[in-house]
């Protein structure tokens, strides 16, 4: 979901489709925009995507006009329709305003406003905030921005809003609160999106608002922004924006995904440049070089987060274990969040979001706050809510990934995670001297071996011909490789609808194995080392009762080459770090089976980038 506006001196509409285009990779089923000429307001908006509401909305109304919002939905309250669609008027037909989030508390709102004669179009809790604004310019004589502020107050939820008025046609009024909002400063003329990425061509500078701040925005002006509870003013805080256009675009790729998969090599380069000092055998990282005693003293670290985030948790959970000698749980940040989790001022909270927008791991860092742990981020995102509400954090640096299916979000993540591990490690005395130098060394290579890793293309597509057609599909794994199996089944879940569970390699006899016949493909994570000969009984297990078996192997594996049906090499690692390879061919495998059945990759049905809501 994603919301677009603008207001200055250009025609708006090309803006507004084009930054819903950029937007769609936050995932959506319905689209619609809201157009004022100086006259009139107009409004177009259909289920589907921003291709259908171009056709549309070129066929229903005239397109001219100064000031547009535009917005992408991803269905909460309200099926995904036409009607429910944003933008939402209000009953006179002045207001429209676009949202993100929910209104938790709409159902008492609507009935209050039903009693005074509002009637609803649709079933949406925006439909009932446009009509709570509306009432109280009514009722209270107050200013749009005013009106917004009081409407706001009365609400319990997430938003991120766009309000325009046609009555004051050179003011927009946003606001947020748990939604991200950015704001495009130009010459004469403002952008406001729910990240930059719709005006970057337009203006470097931006300011993002903070939660539970509002702005109006006035044409050729200025941006007032306000506290939305107390009404305090906030001096606005202007940024110079590092993306650039190249980054957000698919530079000759088919798919982003495919283009962020092939990025992997930099991005991991790029996660540890400058922070990994091989030759001096240092690691520099200032977040946890300003807080090391803090950190290294804790008692338990507790990893909160969501989706492929939550994959990268489990393998830092046994490199944390193994390298820094600190117990490490894992919690799914929703589940953590809503249990009365047992936390003191002893634990280090590590959360890990590539947007650092996901509302329940932000909810769990916020708990865990409060009750005195130390919270720590890592985030992709620059400037993202989660990395600014830790105490101190290490980004990714993978640069925008746009695919909704993460890739290479998880293979830096673990990047970032191992040199933190690495550092306290060492700073403990938990590694040696030497061991600590050879995984620097190692590290270094990762990024030329996971190229390597990607040479695999053309056997991994070989592969996805012969199961594309497949209804089930199991991933095992052991040690550091059974996250990567969640991480390969999630993948092919996610963009190809195809059903696949990832299990411990060993614990698939406790059920999973109930499901193998000739029909079932499985694959095998058996890279040499670690549990090398545990998962070659577990290869047997399965080819005595004839699953398909592709394996992920090492470079020159003779044994399992002799048993599985398929297999895909990748280079020999430091066991810790062969889930920087492994993951590779999983990711191809799921992107070439989802390409060749026709799927939209890089927007998955259902699916959004960021979940913004509980
Ligand atoms: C959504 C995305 C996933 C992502 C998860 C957590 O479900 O589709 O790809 O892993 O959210 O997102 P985060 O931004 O917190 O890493």
């Amino acid at each position: 979901c994603g919301i677009v506006g603008y207001i200055g001196h250009r025609e708006a509409y090309p803006i507004v489709l084009k930054g819903l285009q950029r937007l769609e990779y936050r995932g959506y089923d319905s689209a619609g925009i809201a157009l004022y000429n100086g006259n009139e307001l107009r409004m177009s908006k259909t289920k589907g995507k921003v291709s259908d509401l171009k056709k549309r909305l070129e066929s229903e109304i005239p397109t001219d006009g100064t000031v547009g919002i535009g917005h992408t939905r991803w269905a909460t309250h309200g099926e995904p329709n036409d009607v429910n669609s944003h933008p939402h008027y209000s009953n006179s037909g002045d207001l429209v305003i676009i949202h993100n989030g929910i209104i938790e508390n709409y159902d008492a709102l609507k009935k209050e406003l039903k009693k005074r004669g509002y009637t609803f179009k649709s079933d949406t809790d925006t439909e009932v905030l446009v009509n709570l604004i509306e009432d109280v310019i009514k009722n209270e004589g107050v200013k749009l921005g005013k009106a917004v502020q009081i409407a706001l107050n009365q609400t319990i939820g997430a938003y991120a809003i766009a309000v325009f008025n046609k009555t004051k046609p050179d003011e927009l009024v946003v606001a947020r609160l748990g939604s991200p909002l950015a704001i495009g400063v130009g010459e004469g003329e403002f952008f406001v999106a729910s990240d930059a990425s719709p005006f970057i061509e337009f203006t470097n500078n931006a300011i993002y608002l903070e939660d539970g701040e509002m702005a109006v925005i006035r044409r050729e002006k200025e941006v007032k922004i306000r506290k939305i509870k107390d009404d305090s003013l906030v001096d606005p805080y202007l940024q110079e924006l590092q993306l650039n256009l190249e980054q957000i675009e698919k530079g000759g790729y088919e798919h982003f995904m495919l283009k962020e998969i092939h990025e992997q090599p930099n991005a991991i380069s790029d996660t540890f440049r400058g922070r990994m000092l091989v030759d001096k055998g240092i690691i520099r990282m200032a977040g946890v070089d300003d807080n090391m005693e803090r950190i290294s003293n804790a008692k338990r670290i507790i990893i909160v987060a969501c989706g492929t985030s939550w994959h990268a948790g489990l393998v830092a959970e046994y490199v944390f274990e193994e390298i820094a000698r600190i117990p490490v749980e894992v919690e799914y940040a929703s589940e953590f969040r809503y249990r009365n989790p047992v936390i003191s001022e002893n634990d280090v909270i590590i959360a890990i979001s590539q947007s650092g927008e996901t509302a329940d791991t932000m909810a769990a860092i916020k708990l865990a706050k409060e009750k005195g742990a130390f919270a720590f981020g890592v985030c992709n995102v620059v400037g993202s809510s989660i990395s600014r509400e830790t105490h101190a954090g290490a980004y990714t640096h993978a640069g925008p990934e746009i695919g909704v299916a993460s890739t290479k979000a998880f293979t830096t993540q673990i990047t970032v995670l191992t040199l933190m591990a690495l550092k306290l490690g060492k700073f403990k005395g938990t590694i040696s001297n030497s061991d600590f130098h050879m995984y620097l060394q190692e590290m270094e290579r990762i990024p030329d071996k996971v190229k390597t890793a990607l040479e695999s293309d053309a056997v991994v597509t070989k592969i996805a011909e012969i199961y594309k057609d497949a209804p089930n599909c199991l991933y095992l794994g052991r040690g550091y490789n059974f996250p990567v199996a969640l991480e390969g089944a999630l993948k092919l879940k996610e963009i190809s609808y195809i059903h696949a569970e990832g299990y411990p390699a060993a614990e698939m006899k406790h059920g999973p194995i109930a499901l193998i016949d000739e029909q079932m493909p499985v694959v095998v994570i058996a890279t040499k080392k670690g549990h090398y000969e545990k998962v070659v009984s577990n290869i047997q297990e399965i080819k005595s009762r004839k699953g398909k078996i592709i394996g992920i192997v090492t470079q020159g594996d003779e044994e399992v080459r002799e048993l599985a049906d398929h297999v895909i090499e990748v280079p020999e690692t430091i066991e810790a770090l062969t889930p920087l390879l492994t993951t590779i061919p999983l990711q191809l495998l799921s992107y070439h089976i989802a390409v060749m059945l026709g799927k939209n990759v890089d927007q998955p049905r259902n699916l959004a980038k960021s979940v913004t809501v509980e």
